[in-house]
């Protein structure tokens, strides 16, 4: 189910403009089997919008995360770098903010419990993530789980005014209803309550013209300037903020009641940044359309010219953004290999390309490899330097053509 906006998602202002338009397209996540390939394949509008109020850069049409969260095979465990960060969070933040085992830290998205799993033994913990699988793998581990979608209701049946702790690891770009979801932090926060929550940065896609990053799963591309007020709105203060690298950069947001952390210098840092980018301007998100623009000029016309030339292309990885960029080019690739077991032998959603193992390569040497896991280019050039001295011609597409 789709529903268009026509108010912000974050201030609620009529005053929304449309600036970028990637055209419609399936669900990026929605790989397809072979059986699949004669139905009919649902597609949705993918645009940008941003708010002349508040700043906020969010979708212009929101699909129901029913249909996306509900049967979710992403689980955080299967990335060892990401499990690796999130161990860490919970070592800082047991040391900095928790007193006793009976402080209660509650986890939206927690997913198979990754997180939660970090914490000191005996710690009160309590994970709510709506997807079916996840909270099979999050139960086994022994972490108390609430399986369902998180809300202000939801927050006031669990944990009223009690959690010491609120974390929303990549969740907060996810929530259509974010208004509600921060009035559910707030009630769950009890007075010297922290709310942290790490969510990509729009300052980092921004920079590295990542618009491949951009498709239905992700309803909110965050300024620290926008999320910023909404949480003031909802009596929240921001009192830190630190960025890591994972996949770009990410931003974790420490908020609290006001008054109640002393405010360091990391959040007027970030919005300093932002100002400086001018993103609170409507006339640079135009700029960001017209670069994204010129990225497809350039990818067509290298398809163009391969296909001319009789050269074949085939893309390295499968990744979700991936299908944003091939579906909104429209270019040709020959196939496609991925490592992911569950890909393999499935099509990719819209374009329709065949995914093959890795394996593939080791018979086959196309002219060209097209790095769709781009965010990942340093450590594939590292592991396929045999592939690469092979095939010679490593294209990446972000964030203007270039070879590796
Ligand atoms: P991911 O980084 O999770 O991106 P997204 O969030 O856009 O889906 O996906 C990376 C994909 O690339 C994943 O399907 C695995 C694949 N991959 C390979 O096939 N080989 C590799 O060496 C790497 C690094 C990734």
């Amino acid at each position: 189910m789709l529903t268009h906006r026509d108010h912000c998602g974050l201030c609620h202002s009529k005053d929304i403009v449309r600036i970028l338009d990637l055209g419609s397209m399936p669900p990026s996540n929605a790989f397809l089997t072979k059986a699949d390939l004669g139905k009919p394949e649902p597609v949705y509008p993918l645009e940008v919008m941003f708010c002349r109020d508040c700043t906020a850069v969010q979708l212009g049409a929101v699909l129901d995360p029913r249909d996306i969260f509900t049967d979710y095979r992403y689980f955080t465990s299967a990335s060892g770098p990401l499990v690796q960060h999130f161990h860490r969070m919970a070592e800082s933040l047991a040391q900095r903010f928790i007193e006793s085992s009976n402080d209660l830290v509650v986890e939206i998205g927690g997913n198979d419990g990754s997180l939660l799993e970090a914490f000191p033994k005996g710690q009160r913990v309590l994970n709510i993530d709506p997807s079916v699988n996840a909270v099979k793998m999050s139960l086994a581990k022994g972490i108390p789980t609430h399986k369902g979608f998180f809300d202000s209701h939801i927050a006031r049946i669990l944990a009223s005014k009690s959690a010491k702790l609120v974390i929303a690891n990549n969740v907060m770009a996810h929530i259509p209803d974010i208004r509600d979801a921060v009035l559910g932090v707030e009630t769950m926060l009890a007075p010297d309550g922290v709310f942290v929550f790490e969510v990509h940065s729009f300052a980092n896609l921004f920079s590295q013209s990542g618009w491949d990053q951009i498709y239905h799963e992700h309803v909110y591309y965050h300024t620290l300037k926008a999320l910023k007020r909404l949480l003031e709105e909802f009596g929240l203060e921001v009192f830190d903020l630190e960025t890591y690298p994972i996949h770009g950069e990410v931003m974790r947001v420490y908020a609290a009641r006001p008054g109640v952390y002393p405010v360091t210098d990391g959040p007027s840092r970030q919005l300093r940044m932002e100002m400086s980018w001018y993103l609170h301007r409507e006339d640079t998100y135009r700029d960001f359309a017209g670069r994204v623009e010129d990225t497809k000029k350039q990818l067509v016309h290298f398809s163009d010219e391969a296909k001319r030339c009789g050269a074949s292309v085939v893309g390295y990885g499968a990744p979700a953004k991936g299908n944003t960029l091939l579906n909104y080019t429209g270019i040709h690739l020959d196939y496609i290999v991925d490592t992911t077991p569950e890909k393999q032998g499935c099509f990719t959603p819209g374009s329709h390309i065949e995914i093959f193992p890795p394996e593939k390569l080791l018979t086959d040497t196309p002219d060209h490899l097209m790095i769709l896991a781009w965010n990942y280019a340093g450590e594939i050039k590292e592991k396929e330097r045999v592939l690469h001295d092979r095939i010679g011609s490593f294209v990446v597409p972000m964030p203007t053509l270039w070879y590796l």
